[in-house]
């Protein structure tokens, strides 16, 4: 949530700071600004609304001089999006700049406090506060490290917080706590930022922030300090991503982009953790005698990660005879959950930066659980904090309705399901050889629904059905844990009212809303449910609907003679179905998107990464 890019070099800030924005822009994208630096003054331009209008306000940049500056796209929490409340604040005696993501939580004292000696506010927002504060001590130390290790002993939430100050030309200091900050550096460069997209065009090599850590920076120079004010030492890294894996690569959109390397995503996953037609998982501790004491494994997550474990929940209880319960990570912190040494609480986040989920982790591992993590972001605070972690090597999700991300989590879970019931020769080898051999077949599937022919289908159904304004999804088992993702999907980039049920509950009440000409889709891949979903579509098409079925190739002709219309993929293990039937639903949601003239990747309201509980 908000993305904060900082620079400083020996060449003109303001574009550079521009181009790391653009990539960060799916972290929030209401309102924007930088601030620029040059001969003892600062340049402070702000837009409300998206990127363009700042860099039409900047004439790109060009009319913003320096050589350093920090800049923000903003997803608002504290205050509307608008010019006023748009980052970089200013302190109110023009001496700091700050840029921040997070939440100053006790933001109201701290302004009443300043308020009361004489400190003047112009914005909403909690990071004014922050900045006036930095301010004021800065005013009383004299220097700006003291000044900010002093604010940061007053504030309480989280930040990822870039300042500059006028009296020290060049220099940008950096604090974090619970909301990601990288550094990045090349001969006469330094960069912070929230995410290595915003510095993959100018440098690979960075340092990832942990928590109450600081950098301070210039062109040249870098030092890390502890919350102590200590120098610390920190590892670079180099990331290895392709630039272009950020980029939109002749895809109208990102969202297009990243369905269509699902396919590779997903054999890049599973690839280095199967030897020999084995499941190998080397990297974490999970070993024989402590899975042997597994009693209890919770899936905690939000949105589509919380929708991956409800198919986890079928996919693990079935082969490894363990209770599973997904649960939201929302609700996980509240609900006094039932954790001792022998739980597993298992963490699904595509950042690694959510919120919910990061206090969920926390709060399993106060409770003595074992904590495992499946993160797709390197160094990203969950991947951090969790006693293990396994990453999904997705590449860089820049669309904010997931896609690739899912698909990867999903088959990390597929992964865990089959190597804990391995170990604990909770099923037969021949089973274990059947549901792997079909389990490495995934990624060539998956590219045989995303042929031409079958997206024109696809694209078809997307014309015939855009204007509907409430759809409801039905599935059974594994394929109502799909419908859930179907159905977000739609709500998320097509702003359509739908709703996912279990096939089998629809009679107990939802299907008094179905009506003359009602959307259904109905996924029925499993086939000792199929003749009961069946059913339930024939009660929904006796009210009037209009169903749009997704099969497999063995029932596609029994469920033609149902439904109106259908999208036929490939069979596979009934536990491995949801990794292809999920394909034509995002594709669906796609396409009814662009029929509907929706901003695909960047839908209303909505961020990437939701760093505010
Ligand atoms: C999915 O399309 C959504 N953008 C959203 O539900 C997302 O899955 C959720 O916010 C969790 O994010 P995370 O995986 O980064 O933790």
């Amino acid at each position: 949530m908000c993305g904060i890019v900082g620079f400083s070099g020996k060449i003109p800030a303001a574009p550079v700071l521009l181009d790391g924005l653009a990539k960060l822009e799916y972290r929030g994208y209401d309102s924007t600004g930088i601030c620029t630096f040059d001969h003892g003054e600062f340049f402070l331009t702000k837009k409300q609304g998206r990127l363009s209008n700042l860099a039409e306000a900047t004439d790109d940049g060009k009319n913003m001089p320096g050589e350093a500056g920090i800049g923000h796209t903003r997803w608002a929490t504290h205050g509307a999006p608008s010019d006023v409340n748009a980052h970089p604040h200013m302190s109110w005696n023009g001496k700091i700049v700050v840029v921040h993501n997070g939440i100053i939580e006790n933001y109201l004292l701290l302004k009443e406090m300043l308020t009361e000696k004489g400190v003047t506010f112009q914005s909403e927002t909690d990071t004014e506060v922050a900045c006036n504060l930095l301010a004021w001590c800065y005013e009383e130390t004299g220097d700006l490290r003291s000044a900010l290790l002093r604010a940061l002993d007053m504030i309480e939430g989280s930040y990822a917080l870039v300042v500059m100050c006028k009296d020290v030309p060049g220099t940008i200091l950096s604090a974090k706590k619970a909301s990601p900050l990288i550094y990045g550096f090349g001969k006469d460069f330094g960069f912070v930022a929230s995410d290595v997209t915003a510095v993959l065009r100018y440098t690979r090599e960075v340092v990832y922030l942990d928590d109450d850590e600081i950098v301070e920076m210039d062109a040249e120079h870098v030092t890390f300090l502890d919350r102590q004010g200590n120098e610390i030492q920190k590892t670079p890294e180099h990331v290895d991503w392709e630039i272009s894996a950020a980029e939109k690569g002749g895809y109208d959109h990102f969202m297009l982009k990243e369905i269509y390397e699902q396919p590779t995503a997903f054999a890049k996953t599973i690839s280095p953790r199967i030897r020999d037609h084995h499941i190998v998982l080397d990297d974490i501790s999970l070993d024989e005698e402590y899975l042997k004491k597994l009693s209890r494994i919770y899936v905690v997550a939000c949105g589509s990660a919380y929708y991956v474990g409800c198919v986890g929940k079928y996919v693990i209880e079935k082969l490894c005879r363990v209770p599973v319960e997904p649960m939201l990570a929302s609700e996980f912190r509240y609900c006094d959950p039932l954790c001792d040494e022998n739980t597993l609480v298992l963490i699904i986040s595509q950042s690694g930066e959510t919120a919910d989920t990061l206090a969920a982790l926390r709060e399993a591992k106060r409770r003595g659980a074992r904590t495992l993590a499946i993160v797709n972001v390197v160094g990203s605070s969950i991947s951090k904090e969790a006693d293990d972690v396994i990453y999904t090597w997705a590449g860089p999700e820049i669309a904010v309705a997931t896609t690739k991300a899912y698909s990867t989590q999903l088959a990390i879970v597929d992964i865990l399901a089959l190597y804990i019931a391995q170990t604990l020769k909770r099923i037969t080898k021949e089973e274990y050889d059947t549901i792997l051999t079909a389990f490495e077949k995934l990624p060539e599937q998956i590219s045989e629904i995303l042929t031409e022919e079958n997206v024109e289908i696809i694209k078809q159904y997307a014309r015939q059905f855009h204007q509907v304004e409430d759809v409801y999804f039905i599935g059974r088992h594994v394929d109502n844990a799909t419908c859930l993702e179907g159905s977000l999907k739609l709500k998320e980039i097509a702003y359509i009212h739908s709703e996912a049920y279990a096939a089998g509950e629809l009679k107990h009440g939802p299907i008094s809303l179905i009506e003359d000409g009602t959307l259904v889709v109905s996924v029925a891949t499993n086939g000792m449910l199929f003749d009961k979903t069946m059913s339930n579509i024939k009660e929904t098409k006796a009210r009037g609907a209009k169903v749009l079925g997704i099969t497999n190739r063995t029932h596609a002709q029994r469920m033609l003679d149902t439904v109106d219309c259908e999208f036929v993929i490939p069979d596979t293990e009934p536990i491995l179905q949801p990794s292809l039937s999920v394909v034509p639903l995002q594709l669906f949601s796609y396409y009814v998107s662009l029929e509907r003239g929706c901003d695909i990747d960047k839908p209303r309201n909505l961020a990437k990464s939701v760093t505010v509980e």
